[in-house]
């Protein structure tokens, strides 16, 4: 198997190229490729860990501390995980998945109802969430929001660097992987919510070094409250991790008709209000990569080269916003008449 990494047009490690298994090429024309869970194992009662191989056992894509897949979860779409097994092991993933009570959760369901043996269907590895190089980490993660933290931790440690984790969840009997990182003694708060109430995040990124690069993945009001608390002097230094779109967009504005130019060809797109630009686009026959279709998992990440970018997605941070390179063709639009796109 070759791997050819490439960056997104904010700088996203992209982890792309070929999957071969037994000599012949076994990713399907969108990118996608099989997998068998070879193990399944129930870390608390609404979480499992799936195990997944090639079927022929050879060597999985490469990816990083930060990376997820995309799992088609039957009839009902795609999903994300985070990897959170060791990325030095190229012939085992890892990802753990929760199940969820409400209607949208009966999608992870079937995922997690997935027996020993069994094939699902995922992407190559993306990084949204790449542990950038520091001397220190403060991490924090709230329910199934500890699984890109595993190997975040990993690196930290073999890299020297200085971290802490700050792990909250419903109940203790609900935190999946607590035997995991209650291994690291004091540097890892483990505070469940019957017995410490909400995670203290003001107290939290108060008590963190100034120059620490904070990572925080877990529920909406948890990210909420890390966004609102680290103050805009610090907000280069977050990153936030999102499976679900925002549930407030500040970037919100009514939608207006504009015009969107691809660069290469010239080829002009009206798109409509109301519509997105990837149905504008694939109307006119023009492809765009695409997942989640809700802004969340940046497949659709475009380089635009003119033209004012009303963003609305849930991956870029506030910084990339500010810089506008890119676009999140699913969800965002234009403030301009024109948006010319790197394409
Ligand atoms: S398709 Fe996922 S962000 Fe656009």
């Amino acid at each position: 198997m070759t791997l050819d990494g490439r960056t997104s047009a904010s700088n996203r490690p992209l982890y792309c190229g070929s999957v071969s298994s037994g000599g012949g090429q076994i990713l399907s024309a969108n990118g996608t490729f099989s997998v068998i869970v070879v193990a399944r194992h129930d870390e608390t009662p609404e979480v499992v860990s799936l195990e997944l191989w090639l079927p022929d056992g050879g060597e999985l894509p490469a990816w990083a501390p930060g990376a997820h897949i995309d799992i088609a979860v039957g009839e009902v779409g795609v999903r994300q995980y985070s990897l959170c097994g060791d990325p030095q092991d190229r012939l085992r993933w890892r990802v753990g998945v929760l199940l969820e009570r409400s209607d949208a959760g009966d999608r992870a369901t079937c995922t997690a109802k997935q027996c020993r043996g069994s094939t699902l269907t995922v992407s190559l590895p993306r990084n949204n969430f790449d542990l950038e190089p520091s001397e220190e980490y403060g991490l924090v993660a709230g329910g199934i929001g500890i699984t890109p933290m595993l190997p975040m931790i990993a690196a930290a440690e073999a890299a020297g660097a200085a971290w802490t984790l700050h792990y909250g969840g419903r109940s203790r009997q609900s935190m999946a992987y607590l035997d995991e990182v209650v291994v690291h003694g004091d540097r890892v708060g483990v505070l469940p919510q019957d017995e410490y109430g909400v995670l203290p995040v003001s107290d939290i990124l108060a008590r963190s070094a100034t120059q620490a690069q904070v990572y925080c993945c877990g529920p909406e009001p948890l990210l909420a409250a890390v966004e609102s608390a680290i103050g805009p002097e610090d907000a280069q230094r977050l990153h936030v991790e999102r499976f679900r779109p925002r549930s407030a967009d500040e970037e919100s504005a009514p939608d207006r008709d504009f015009t969107v130019r691809i660069a290469s060809t010239g080829a002009t797109v009206r798109v409509g209000e109301g519509q997105s630009i990837v149905d504008a686009l694939e109307g006119v026959g023009i492809a765009v990569e695409t997942s989640c279709r809700e802004g969340t998992c940046a497949s659709c990440e475009t380089p635009v080269l003119q033209g004012e970018v009303c963003h609305r997605d849930s991956v870029l941070s506030a910084g990339e916003r500010e810089q506008s390179v890119s676009i999140m063709l699913c969800v965002s639009r234009a403030r301009s008449d024109l948006l010319v796109l790197d394409q």
